[in-house]
């Protein structure tokens, strides 16, 4: 899949994964710490980088400490253990220590279930350098934490705490980070706290066709709250094409911010926008060409972060059997159809199965049967149909012949069935019947006129 270079570089990586033992689900002051194994992504390949995954980027083992996130009461607290720093502060290591009461994190509580619900966790953090904080003597980070399986996800954007030495002081000459050459707090810790972050709650969403949608994201930073000034895009990436869905101003200066919509049916809302953070986006009367991976990104006087999330359009097929029952004439066998029509997506899975009076089980035919190949409709839409040839020596009347179709779209498979007739009891082909039937109208209407 292909993005904007720039930022996105977090996801364009394989993620490094990693449960973490209930013992690093650790308690302190109000909240909680939850400590993540992370990886430090940098660009270029370095020297000593463990574990460098491809050319282009080294990763580092890090680990980030969140601070005081807050518990929820059915936390028990004899899971909570404190967080230990290394004994002995350690150059090599990095930990990331970010406070996170101010902007406060979204369901953080999920992060601190994760464990518990077998869940993993993905965290990735690089070096950001914002524009505008050039020779603040800052540094920042951008790190990206995601719950596998579609729980939260979010980006963070920390930014460095000088250092204080026990007086409350800042340190004369702390320990500096060997990789990072920044200085460590004095148990070997790097001191951040969040600026900034951007989520999402649904980083996978299926919808039908025709219907709507709601694409979760938001963001909170430090005061200022509400934001002043920001901007938002949503844009869509699909097979290797971008386009923009949806942009938003807000000025300081303006009153109203400026929205600019290029899809029909999509939109903001611009007032929760700015003064909640809330720039979830709802799209209406879906169509195939609005499936792919939706990008949502929100810029703030210093900040930019993104979140990425999958939207899938579904569609469930139409099912039918070009016959409800069959009757064997003269002993030959006949071709019976199913129809699957108008599905999305592509892959939909037909199977054949009979089911004679004497038996109990159904019996397979699957391998039987010739697949139409897809048709594809101008909605984005296919249809397929799959043939077999009834064979009236396995198949005495009575029997029941099912087309079984599956598809992403359907909880359960759909069945429709056909019935295979008594022969006629004369034994004479049925039109033969009608052919006498209408010749002795015929003969009675001249006869009689
Ligand atoms: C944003 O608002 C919508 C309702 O308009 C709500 O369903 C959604 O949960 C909100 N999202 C966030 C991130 O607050
Ligand atoms: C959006 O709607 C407007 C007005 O209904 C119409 O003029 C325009 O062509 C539509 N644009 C697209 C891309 O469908
Ligand atoms: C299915 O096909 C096999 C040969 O490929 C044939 O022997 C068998 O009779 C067929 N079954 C039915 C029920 O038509
Ligand atoms: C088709 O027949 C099978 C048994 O052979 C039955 O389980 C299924 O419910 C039937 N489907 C319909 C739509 O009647």
């Amino acid at each position: 899949m292909l993005f904007n270079a720039g930022l996105l570089v977090l996801s364009c990586l394989t993620a490094s994964v990693s449960g973490f033992p209930p013992s690093h689900l650790t308690q302190a002051g109000s909240g909680t710490d939850v400590v993540l194994s992370c990886s430090l992504v940098e660009e270029g390949g370095g020297f000593g980088a463990m574990g460098a995954g491809g050319g282009l980027f080294t990763r580092t083992p890090a680990t980030l400490v969140l601070r005081d996130l807050p518990v929820s009461p059915d936390v028990s607290p004899e899971t909570l253990t404190p967080y230990i720093p290394p004994a002995t502060p350690d150059p090599e290591d990095i930990i990331i220590e970010a406070k996170v009461t101010s902007p406060e994190i979204p369901e953080a509580d999920s992060l601190l279930h994760a464990d518990c619900n077998e869940q993993e966790v993905t965290c990735e953090i690089s070096r950001y350098f914002p524009r505008g904080t050039e020779g603040t003597g800052l540094a920042y980070f951008i790190g990206s934490v995601q719950l596998e399986g579609g729980g939260i996800s979010m980006t963070l954007v920390l930014q460095t705490l000088p250092p204080v030495g026990e007086d409350e002081q800042p340190a004369v000459s702390p320990l500096l980070q060997n990789k990072l050459e920044l200085p460590l707090s004095q148990s070997g810790t790097l001191l951040t706290e969040v600026a900034f972050v951007v989520f999402s709650r649904s980083q996978s969403v299926s919808a039908p066709l025709g219907g709507d949608v709601l694409l979760d994201c938001g963001f909170k930073q430090q005061e200022p709250f509400p934001a002043r000034a920001m901007g938002l895009e949503w844009r869509l990436q699909h097979r290797g094409s971008g386009r923009r869905i949806l942009e938003l101003k807000a000025e300081e200066t303006e009153e109203e911010p400026i929205v600019h919509v290029d899809r029909n049916g999509s939109s903001v809302n611009p007032v929760v926008a700015v003064e909640e953070g809330n720039v979830s986006l709802s799209l209406e009367e879906l169509r195939v060409i609005d499936e792919g991976t939706y990008i949502c990104t929100v810029s703030t006087a210093l900040f930019q972060a993104q979140q990425v999330m999958q939207l899938y359009i579904t569609q469930p097929p139409r099912v039918s059997l070009s016959v409800d029952t069959v009757l064997f004439r003269a002993g030959l066998p006949q071709k019976v159809s199913c129809h699957c029509e108008r599905y999305y997506p592509l892959d939909v899975q037909v199977e054949w199965m009979y089911l004679p009076p004497s038996e109990k089980e159904p019996i397979s035919l699957t391998q039987n049967a010739s697949h139409s190949s897809h048709r594809q409709y101008s909605d984005g839409t296919f249809s397929l149909s799959s043939h077999l040839m009834l064979q009236p020596s396995s198949m005495p009347p009575g029997t029941v012949v099912t087309c079984l179709v599956s598809h992403p779209s359907l909880s359960a498979p759909i069945s429709v069935n056909l019935t295979v007739s008594k022969p006629e009891p004369t034994g004479r082909p049925y039109w033969m019947m009608l052919g006498v039937a209408i010749a002795t109208l015929l003969f009675l209407y001249i006869v009689l006129r």
